[in-house]
C-alpha cells in the first residue's frame, strides 16, 4: 500500500566534487556502528545518537552519488537489534519513514534508487509502507543503488535462501548439477549485485556482527574510530582513496 508523502522540495542533482578515476569502489558496505556512544558522551539520550546518524546518511549518500559509486549498502537494523529496549527499537525503525519524508524528492533528483536487503515482513507496518514506497517511486531510477539492510542477518539470509534453494530442487526448478557458488548467491537478498569491493565499519570494533558474510568473502576492510555522527564526506573520501592504492589478489598472487 503507497503511503503518501508530501512532496517537500527538489534539489538539483549535484555536481560531481571529483571525476571518478578509475579503481573507485563499485560497491560499498558501511556497519554503521557508535550513535549510542556518541550520545551518551554528550548526556543525550542513544535515540537522539541515531537520529544524528540519520543527517550522516544524507550526506555519505551524497558523496557516494558524487563519487559514481555504483551501490551503497547500510547496514541499519540487525536481526539481533530487536534485543535493545523496545523504545531504542521504535526510534530506528521510526528513522526511515523519516528520511524519506525529508529526503525521498533529493533522491529521486540525484537518480538513486533504494531497496531494501533483510526480512522486511517482520518489520512494522510504518517502516515497511515507507520503504515500499520509496522503493516503487525508485525503481526506475538508474543512479547510485541504496540499500537499506533492515532486520538483516546475514545467518538468516543465508537460511532463508536455502530453504528457498532446496525448495526449487524438490519442485525440480534446480537440479544439483545446476548449483554452484553464483547460483547460490542469486536466492541471497543480494542476489543480482556485485559483492561489496569495500566495507567500512566505524566506531572503533573490528568485527563483522553478522553483515553479508557470504558476500564479503574477498571484500577490504576499513575501520575508522570514529563514531557514526561524526563521521564526515572527507574521510569516507579518503577511504575510497585507499582502497584505490590497494591491490586486490583474490587467492592471486
Ligand atoms: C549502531 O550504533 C547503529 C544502529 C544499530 C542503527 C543505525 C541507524 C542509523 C545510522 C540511522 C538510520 C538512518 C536511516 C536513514 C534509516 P550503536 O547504537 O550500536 O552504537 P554504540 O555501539 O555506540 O552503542
Amino acid at each position: 500500500m503507497a503511503m503518501k508523502i508530501p512532496f517537500i522540495h527538489h534539489k538539483q542533482p549535484q555536481e560531481a566534487l571529483q571525476i571518478p578515476g578509475d579503481g573507485t569502489p563499485e560497491h560499498v558496505a558501511i556497519i554503521m556502528d557508535g550513535n549510542g556512544r556518541w550520545a551518551q558522551k554528550r548526556g543525550m539520550t542513544r535515540a537522539a545518537g541515531h537520529k544524528e546518524g540519520m543527517s550522516t546518511v544524507v550526506k555519505i549518500v551524497r558523496a557516494a552519488v558524487q563519487s559514481k559509486v555504483n551501490i551503497l549498502t547500510l547496514y541499519t537494523f540487525s536481526t539481533e537489534n530487536w534485543k535493545r529496549p523496545k523504545a531504542e527499537v521504535e526510534t530506528i525503525l521510526r528513522l526511515p519513514k523519516q528520511f524519506m519524508k525529508t529526503y525521498l524528492p533529493e533522491l529521486i533528483a540525484n537518480n538513486v534508487r533504494i531497496e531494501v536487503i533483510g526480512d522486511m515482513g517482520k518489520l512494522p507496518i510504518y517502516t515497511r509502507e515507507a520503504v515500499q514506497y520509496a522503493m516503487d517511486r525508485t525503481r526506475k531510477n538508474d543512479g547510485l543503488q541504496l540499500n537499506f539492510a533492515l532486520n538483516y542477518g546475514s545467518r538468516h539470509e543465508i537460511l532463508r535462501a536455502m530453504k528457498e534453494m532446496l525448495g526449487d530442487l524438490q519442485n525440480e526448478k534446480l537440479s544439483l548439477d545446476d548449483l554452484d557458488e553464483q547460483h547460490f548467491s542469486s536466492y541471497l537478498d543480494t542476489g543480482g549485485l556485485k559483492d561489496p569491493d569495500l566495507l567500512i565499519r566505524t566506531g572503533g570494533e573490528k568485527r563483522l556482527s553478522n553483515f553479508l558474510l557470504w558476500q564479503l568473502a574477498y571484500t577490504e576492510f576499513w575501520f575508522s574510530d570514529v563514531l557514526w555522527p561524526d563521521f564526515s564526506e572527507q574521510e569516507f573520501l579518503q577511504a575510497l582513496d585507499e582502497y584505490r592504492q590497494r591491490k586486490r589478489r583474490y587467492g592471486g598472487i
